[in-house]
C-alpha cells in the first residue's frame, strides 16, 4: 500500500537565472553530480517504494522533459497539471488518484529538488513514517534541524518533552517574516519544514475536506474521470479554478494532527544560491565557483556561475553572486538571496526574458 508522489511543477525562481520557466532547477544537475535532481529524487524514491507505485505531477509544459528524463516511468504515472497553482492543488489530485486504486494507500510526497546524499538513513525514516500512519490519522512531516533565520521555510514548534524520534507539531508557521524567525531559532524547540511529507490517503483526504472545501469538491466533482483518458479533458476545463495555494498554507498551518520526525538525513532543499554553497568546494577566499575560470583578486565568499568555460576576473568584490545565463547577467549582494524572486520578476517585466 505504499505510494509515492513527486512534486515536479514548480519554476524554481530563486535559482534565476539558471533556473528559468523553461528550464526549472528539478531537471538540471545543479551541483554537477552526474544525475539531474528529479533523477536523484526517483532513485531515491525507487528505493522506498515498488518504481510503478511512484507519480510524477508537472505541469505540462515539462511532460517531455519528465519523459526524457525518467524513460523507465510509465506514461500513465505522469501527470500533467494544465495550470501553475502551487502544491495543494497537486497534491490534492494525486490524492485523489492513487485513493481510487487503493483505498488504505499510504502516500509520500516528496519535493523533486532535494540534495539527500544519506539514502541509507533517508529510507530509515521513511519507512518510520509509514509504519507511523499505517496506525493513526496523523500528518507526518520531516523536520531538519535550523542553522539561520532562513526565511524560506516553514518552522515547526514541537512538543520535545516525548521520548520518542516522533513528535506532536504545537504550531506551523509557513515562511515567517525574518523577526519572527529569528524569534523561534532562539526559543529553540523549532525545526525547519523539509517539505517531505506522509500520510494514508484518506487522512489527507479529510483535511482537503476540511480546509480546503471548494477545491476538494472541484476535483471530487471530476472522480470518476480520474485514471481514464478523460482525465486530462477534465483537468483542462477544471485546474486552473482551484486555488492557487501550497498545502503548508492551505493544509499543514491549521491542521492539528501534524507529527514530525526529526530528519536523521542530511538535507539541502537547493532553495537558494547561497545554500548550494555548502555543497560546493570553495577556494581559499570562500569563493565558490560553477563552470567559470576564476581569476580571483581581493574577491571573497562570492559565487560565480556562468556559462561554460567563461573567464571570470574580479577585483574587489566581497559575498556577491555573479550568476549567467544565457542573455542575463544578475549581479547582486548575497543577502538580497531572498529577493531573486522580485528581481526576476522586474527583469521580466521590463525585459520579457526568462
Ligand atoms: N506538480 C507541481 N505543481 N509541483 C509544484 C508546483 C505545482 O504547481 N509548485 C511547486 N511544485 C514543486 C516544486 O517543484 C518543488 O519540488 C516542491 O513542489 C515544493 O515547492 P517549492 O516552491 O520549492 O516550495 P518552497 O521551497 O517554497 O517551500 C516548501 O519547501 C520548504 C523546504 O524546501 C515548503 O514545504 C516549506 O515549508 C519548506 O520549508
Ligand atoms: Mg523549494
Amino acid at each position: 500500500h505504499n505510494y509515492a508522489v513527486i512534486m515536479a511543477g514548480g519554476v524554481g525562481s530563486r535559482f534565476w537565472p539558471v533556473s528559468t520557466a523553461e528550464n526549472p532547477k528539478q531537471f538540471q544537475d545543479i551541483l554537477g553530480c552526474g544525475q539531474t535532481l528529479i533523477q536523484a529524487t526517483f532513485t531515491r524514491l525507487q528505493k522506498v517504494v515498488p518504481k510503478e507505485h511512484i507519480f510524477i505531477l508537472t505541469n505540462k509544459i515539462y511532460e517531455a522533459t519528465v519523459l526524457e528524463q525518467l524513460p523507465v516511468v510509465t506514461p500513465a504515472n505522469i501527470v500533467c497539471e494544465p495550470a501553475m497553482r502551487n502544491t495543494a492543488p497537486c497534491i490534492l489530485l494525486a490524492a485523489l488518484k492513487i485513493w481510487k486504486k487503493d483505498a488504505e494507500a499510504k502516500m509520500l510526497v516528496a519535493p523533486s529538488d532535494h540534495w539527500i546524499p544519506q539514502e541509507d538513513k533517508f529510507i530509515h525514516d521513511i519507512e518510520l513514517a509509514f509504519n507511523e500512519i499505517e496506525q493513526s490519522d496523523d500528518l507526518v512531516t520531516f523536520g531538519i534541524p535550523p542553522t539561520s533565520p532562513n526565511t524560506g521555510y516553514g518552522y515547526i514548534q514541537y512538543d520535545d518533552s516525548a521520548h520518542s524520534n516522533i513528535f506532536h507539531v504545537k504550531r506551523f508557521t509557513e515562511k515567517p517574516n525574518l523577526e519572527n524567525a529569528k524569534r523561534f531559532l532562539q526559543e529553540g524547540d523549532y525545526l525547519w519544514n523539509s517539505g517531505i511529507f506522509a500520510w494514508r490517503t484518506d487522512t489527507i483526504l479529510q483535511s482537503f475536506q476540511q480546509f480546503l472545501p471548494e477545491m476538494y469538491q472541484l476535483f471530487l466533482n471530476g472522480f470518476s474521470f480520474l485514471n481514464t483518458c478523460e482525465e486530462f479533458s477534465f483537468l483542462e476545463e477544471n485546474f486552473h479554478k482551484a486555488q492557487d495555494i501550497s498545502i503548508d498554507f492551505g493544509i499543514i498551518e491549521k491542521a492539528s494532527t501534524v507529527k514530525v520526525i526529526p530528519a536523521t538525513f542530511s538535507w539541502n532543499d537547493l532553495g537558494t544560491w547561497c545554500s548550494i554553497q555548502g555543497e560546493l568546494p570553495q577556494d581559499a577566499a570562500s569563493n565558490t565557483v560553477v563552470n567559470s575560470r576564476f581569476i580571483p583578486e581581493h574577491a571573497s565568499g562570492n559565487i560565480i556561475r556562468t556559462q561554460a568555460g567563461k573567464v571570470v576576473y574580479i577585483d574587489g568584490l566581497k559575498d556577491y553572486m555573479i550568476l549567467e545565463e544565457d542573455n542575463v547577467l544578475v549581479i547582486v549582494p548575497k543577502q538580497k538571496e531572498q529577493e531573486i524572486k522580485v528581481i526576476r520578476q522586474t527583469v521580466l517585466e521590463k525585459f520579457g526574458a526568462s
